[in-house]
């Protein structure tokens, strides 16, 4: 990567230290496959396997290290959760913010039957509690939210949404895509039945490598959508109900999940709250630097306070894609401009159709860089003029 890169949101870049290491020695030097094998490597690679399952067991706060489940992505992990869980006649509640990994599999089961509900949010992204409350109904099944937003950072009162639906009896399932090795995701203080989780953004490994972890109360209820060889119970045609060989048919990413495993310690040494004061310190400076700047708006909330290192503007007067492209081109800075795959969110923050340009800081961001945007964001615009 040449430029300045601020586009963490979409990936993390760079990488956590280690984690092009782990991955290469995983090719180089052990190369076996996981579960179908008894001899030495194949147990050294069962060992990083199950290491990362407990350390993403200590990050979530989970009971059971077999309820670790591995996916691709985040995508993956809730199209599994929601598929497998929702049956036609079963509502859903979502919030107005999410992403379409949460609206579109909903779209698409709503063709056969499922129902959902859209969760007002204020104009800074935070939710509406008493929306969420006021739509619950007999045949709610289900709230799926995610924990922050992709579009403006702005934090979502999840525990609150946690108590509503133990109230209601209702399962409860996270989008921890933005929160996830920045932010504590704790299942039980959340109150959540599943957290899903994005290997590659604040996690900062490789990309291809997700999962979810899931209680045993909602773990009996969702069918796994993929099906097929677990390396177990190989006498049985019948798919295994244990975990997580219920939810892992097919030879997993090892190679994504040595990356994931040397980057959970890289957090777990480096500290997931010093990581965030140093991202929210960026995003401060940021903010400080662009919000007089003429025709800039800052889309969500100003301050520091329930948000993560997610900033998008509307520059009113401008096209956002000029500005975006204009950056980029001149000076070399990766943004991302559009509807951030949540045109239900722009619709929410006021900024749908045209979009925002979205700034997003990581643990690597420097002072420097922020001071280099916020200056090339003044002459751009000056240009414009
Ligand atoms: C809130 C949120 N949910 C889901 C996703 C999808 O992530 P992935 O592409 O890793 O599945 C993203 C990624 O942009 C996101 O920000």
């Amino acid at each position: 990567m040449k430029g300045v890169y601020m586009d963490n949101g979409a990936t993390a870049f760079p990488k956590a230290p280690g984690v092009a290491e782990a991955m290469a020695n995983y090719i180089n030097n052990v190369g076996c496959n996981v579960g179908r094998g008894a001899y030495e490597d194949a147990f050294a690679a069962q060992r990083t396997v199950l290491e990362t399952r407990e350390l993403l067991c200590e990050l979530f706060n989970c009971d059971k290290v077999e309820n670790v489940v591995f996916t691709k992505n985040i995508t993956e992990s809730l199209n599994a959760i929601m598929k497998g869980l929702l049956k036609a006649g079963d509502h859903a509640i979502i919030s107005s913010m999410e992403h379409n990994a949460v609206t579109r599999p909903l779209n698409s089961l709503s063709k056969k039957g499922v129902e959902f509900s859209r969760a007002k949010c204020h104009q800074d992204g935070q939710l509406d509690l008493e929306s969420v409350k006021s739509l619950i109904k007999e045949n709610t099944k289900a709230i799926i939210m995610m924990h922050a937003s992709n579009v403006c950072g702005t934090v979502l009162d999840l525990e609150g949404v946690g108590r509503i639906a133990k109230e209601h009896g209702i399962f409860f399932i996270v989008d921890a895509a933005q929160t996830a090795g920045v932010l504590e995701v704790d299942m039980k203080k959340l109150g959540a039945d599943a957290i899903a989780f994005t290997g590659h953004k604040s996690l900062l490994g490789p990309p291809g490598m997700g999962g979810f972890v899931i209680n045993d109360r909602l773990c009996g209820q969702v069918e796994p959508f993929i099906e097929g060889g677990t390396g177990s119970t190989s006498e049985s045609e019948e798919q295994p109900h244990f975990m997580p060989d219920k939810f892992e048919s097919g030879t997993q990413n090892i190679v994504g999940i040595y990356g994931l495993n040397a980057s959970l310690k890289f957090l777990k040494e480096k500290g997931i709250e010093s990581i965030r004061r140093h991202e929210l310190e960026m995003t401060m400076e940021f903010i400080k630097r662009v919000k007089e700047l003429p025709g800039v708006r800052l889309v969500g909330r100003e301050g520091k306070e329930g948000r993560v290192a997610v900033v998008s503007i509307d520059f009113e007067g401008s096209d956002n894609a000029e500005i975006g492209f204009a950056l980029e081109h001149e000076y070399q800075i990766s943004t991302r401009v559009g509807l951030h795959c949540a045109p239900s969110a722009h619709k929410t923050l006021g900024t749908f159709p045209q979009g925002t340009v979205r700034f997003s800081f990581g643990y690597a961001t420097t002072l420097e860089q922020v001071e280099y945007a916020a200056n090339a964001i003044k002459k751009t615009l000056e240009l414009m003029e």
